[in-house]
């Protein structure tokens, strides 16, 4: 559901001209929060986990994506598969949690059996008789559903609908700016953690891109307010689905560790080197990444309700040396940086939210000097949902 006075000031927006913001209902309002859901994420490339969650052959994980269930394995060879965590036979759920070492996954309600390539195995007493089974050619059309999904920069991307542009399409001015300099075969995942946030989506991804806050939430991150405020950065829009920020000299007030952790390889050999720069990005419509000379920062949103967020972290250190005993310390200094950041942001997340119930929340102002990343938010939002909004979904005001 939308109503009309939101559909105007959304239309408004995505026109370009306005310097208004998104109304609260955007923020509160169930009926858009699951148009959104459809339009934003299930045709879209979503986020939905890390491949390094699942370390080992012999591995299946289920993932609860936008309420829905969700499979994804990694079979015998090492390759990963994405399914519908649903049985064939009549739709129970097929793996609850995490599960290792497996071979076969086994339905609980009548013992219907898959590989962890989604085949088909067995169904006990198929036609009544103890060793009896389907023909190959009925088994053949009794595999798991697969669903369509990309792994980049460890990042498990879904399109549940199947209807979202080629991924290579979506992601290609990123993977342009990264790929060569900073390729993810060197990247190790040494930590993990989860939040549940009370806040819509949007929030969680708006102040991600907000730099105006720094000095104020997050005191310790510069020697000065100049600094932490990040006055030299550079607002990018690489394409309709990538904003960020690119940040000439982040990682010379940031790194407060002790021993510094390995960059990567040819850093030194650029100026300004690499370790220095910055690169932070949104990608829509869920994955937030933040890339240092020596570390990786990537979080993915799962909207779970209209004001409530799950946060998924990972953090990622450069090369097989950085895992070294020798780092241990610079490691947890790092994840202890980022984690500390992250606390602080959910109390501010929690704020914004409960701001959102006053209407006048709809009448914020932009700082011209500040918000650019946020208007282009805003903006992308707006596209998406404005216009072409069937009559089944409109009411009035
Ligand atoms: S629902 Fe899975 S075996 Fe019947
Ligand atoms: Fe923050």
């Amino acid at each position: 559901m939308i109503n009309k006075k939101t559909e105007r000031s959304l239309a408004a927006i995505a026109g370009g001209g306005s310097n208004a913001q998104l109304p609260s209902s955007c923020y509160t309002d169930s009926g858009y929060h699951e148009l959104e859901l459809n339009r934003f994420f299930e045709n879209s490339w979503m986020a939905i986990g890390f491949a390094s969650e699942l370390p080992r052959t012999g591995m299946a994980k289920s993932v609860d994506v936008l309420g829905k269930p969700v499979l994804v394995t990694r079979d015998d060879q090492g390759k990963f598969h994405v399914f519908a965590n649903i049985c064939r036979h009549r739709g129970h759920i097929l793996v609850e949690g995490e599960c290792t070492n497996k071979k076969l996954l086994t339905c609980p309600y009548h013992a219907w059996s898959y590989d962890l390539k989604g085949n088909f195995v067995v169904a006990p007493f198929w036609d009544g008789t103890e060793n009896s089974s389907p023909t190959s050619e009925e088994k053949s059309s009794m595999g798991l559903i697969s669903i369509a999904f990309e792994i980049w920069y460890d990042i498990i991307f879904v399109n549940l609908s199947g209807k979202a542009e080629a991924f290579e399409k979506h992601i290609q001015e990123l993977q342009i700016r990264w790929h060569q300099h900073r390729p993810p075969s060197l990247l190790n995942c040494f930590s993990q953690q989860s939040y549940s946030l009370n806040g819509n989506w949007k929030l969680v991804a708006e102040n991600f891109l907000d730099n105006y806050h720094l000095p104020w939430i997050h005191p310790e991150i510069g020697d000065s307010i100049e600094a932490s405020l990040g006055l030299e950065v550079e607002n990018q829009r690489l394409s309709k689905d990538i904003i960020g920020c690119v940040h000439p000299t982040a990682g010379e007030e940031k790194n407060k560790i002790e021993k510094p952790l390995p960059c990567w390889p040819d850093d030194t050999r650029r100026h300004p080197p690499l370790s220095l720069q910055q690169d932070l990005f949104f990608i829509f419509p869920n994955t937030c990444l933040v890339m240092e000379g020596n570390y990786l920062w990537s979080m993915i949103l799962m909207p779970t309700a209209v004001d409530q967020t799950d946060e998924k972290i990972a953090l990622y250190v450069i090369g097989n040396q950085a895992m070294n005993h020798e780092y241990a310390l610079s490691r947890s200094q790092l994840a202890d940086i980022i984690y500390r950041i992250n606390d602080q942001d959910s109390q501010v997340i929690k704020q914004l939210q409960t701001g959102r119930k006053m209407h006048a929340a709809s009448c914020g102002i932009f700082n011209s000097r500040h918000d650019q990343l946020g208007k282009w938010f805003h903006q992308r939002i707006s596209e998406m949902m404005s216009g072409d909004i069937g009559p089944q979904h409109k009411q009035s005001d």
